[in-house]
């Protein structure tokens, strides 16, 4: 298939980019490089071995996308491109409303002039909110995020269901990511966040470096196995294949339907931070300090679905995700910007 895929140049994009090319897809990146970096798309060219074609533009610009449909005539769509920072969205919730929501109304009006209805879109484990307990099933009860974020993958989730529903020609996977970690086993490509990292695998990795002198734990007395968070960690090149597996299911007429995925297994704070010691040799300090509002005990996903539906199971580990993704950091000390 000749496949676009919006935030092409970003960390998920990137790795699934890598994929799409090594199983033989065309593969058309659209970027604003907002969040990311054109030595990205030179790095997906070098591991792969074909390159991408690439269009630097925002897809808010209709006119723009709809020249990059014409020349490039796509079959199908994965749609990572939108702002994912959870705290952002809470103290500027108008920005990632209007962005997540109007760049995405803009690629599914492109799409519809041009006739291709085969659409991958980026959900996330956030849409199962906190009324749901681990593990989440795909049809576990009503989706609820807790911030602006999260929100717009459920009401965006709803919006596309919506869309397949009212016409039969569109065929919709929404692929809900558990926490994706780790990077390209050539240590090419990976997470490159934008100052100070949020989320706990980035953050760990720039301690190991020495960018940042400790990680600060979450919360020591959850009611988990050893008082920390417990997740479900999936390896970033796992999370890709699971994105060129839900594309072939899009061969099939499916309408909308959602999979999970993740590995199924929870990870606590501690046990990550100790396979990130192993991989990098060297301990890495902690502090134990207060819960982070609006952070769950635990989270982890039933991957029954996507294993039986989409013929996808994740195969890397704990360790496999902390060697790949110290292998980028150390490589890359600085990211992209090296
Ligand atoms: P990322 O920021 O690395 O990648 C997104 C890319 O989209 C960036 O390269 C950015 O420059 C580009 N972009 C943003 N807005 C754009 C626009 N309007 N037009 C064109 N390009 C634009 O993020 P990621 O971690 O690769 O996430 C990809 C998708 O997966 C996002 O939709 C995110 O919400 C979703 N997701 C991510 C996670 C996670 O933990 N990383 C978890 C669940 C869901
Ligand atoms: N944590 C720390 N210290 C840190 C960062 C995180 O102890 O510096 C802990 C958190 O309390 C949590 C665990 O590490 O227990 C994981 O936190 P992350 O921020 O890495 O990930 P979250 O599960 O909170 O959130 C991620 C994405 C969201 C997405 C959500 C569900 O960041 O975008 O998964 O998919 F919505």
């Amino acid at each position: 298939m000749r496949v676009l895929v919006t935030g092409g140049a970003g960390y998920i994009g990137s790795h699934t980019a890598v994929s799409l090319l090594e199983r033989g897809h065309d593969v058309v990146l659209v970027d604003s490089l907002d969040n990311s970096s054109r030595t990205a798309v030179e790095r997906i060219t070098q591991i792969a071995g074909r390159q991408p074609s690439f269009h630097e533009l925002d897809v808010r610009d209709e006119a723009a996308l709809s020249a990059v449909f014409l020349e490039e005539r796509p079959d199908a769509v994965i749609h990572f491109a939108g702002l994912k920072a959870v705290g952002e969205s809470v103290a500027e919730p108008l920005r990632y409303y209007s962005h997540n929501l109007d760049s995405t109304f803009a690629l599914l009006r492109t799409m519809t002039t041009h006739g291709v209805h085969n659409l991958v879109f980026s959900s996330s484990a956030t849409v199962y909110g906190e009324g749901q307990e681990a593990p989440y099933a795909e049809d576990g009860g009503l989706l609820h995020a807790t911030n602006p974020y999260g929100q717009t993958k459920v009401m965006l989730e709803r919006i596309l269901s919506d869309i397949a529903h009212a016409d039969p020609r569109w065929n919709i996977a929404l692929l809900r990511y558990f926490n994706p970690i780790g990077a390209h086993e050539s240590g090419l490509i990976g997470e490159d966040p934008n100052g100070i990292p949020n989320n706990l695998a980035p953050y760990i990795s720039q301690v190991a470096i020495g960018r940042l002198p400790q990680v600060g734990v979450f919360g020591a007395d959850y009611p988990t196995a050893d008082g920390t968070g417990e997740r479900d960690y999936i390896h970033v090149v796992d999370l890709a294949e699971g994105h060129v597996a839900a594309l072939d299911k899009l061969r099939e007429p499916i309408g909308v339907r959602a999979w999970n995925l993740g590995t199924g297994r929870a990870t606590s704070v501690f046990a990550l931070i100790q396979a990130f010691e192993a991989a990098c040799g060297k301990s890495i300090p902690y502090e134990v300090q207060p819960r982070r509002a609006g952070d769950l005990a635990q989270a982890w996903a039933d991957t029954t679905r996507a294993e039986t539906e989409l013929g996808w199971r994740a195969s890397r580990d704990i360790d496999a995700m902390a060697r790949d993704a110290w292998r980028w950091q150390s490589q890359n000390p600085h990211g992209y910007a090296d």
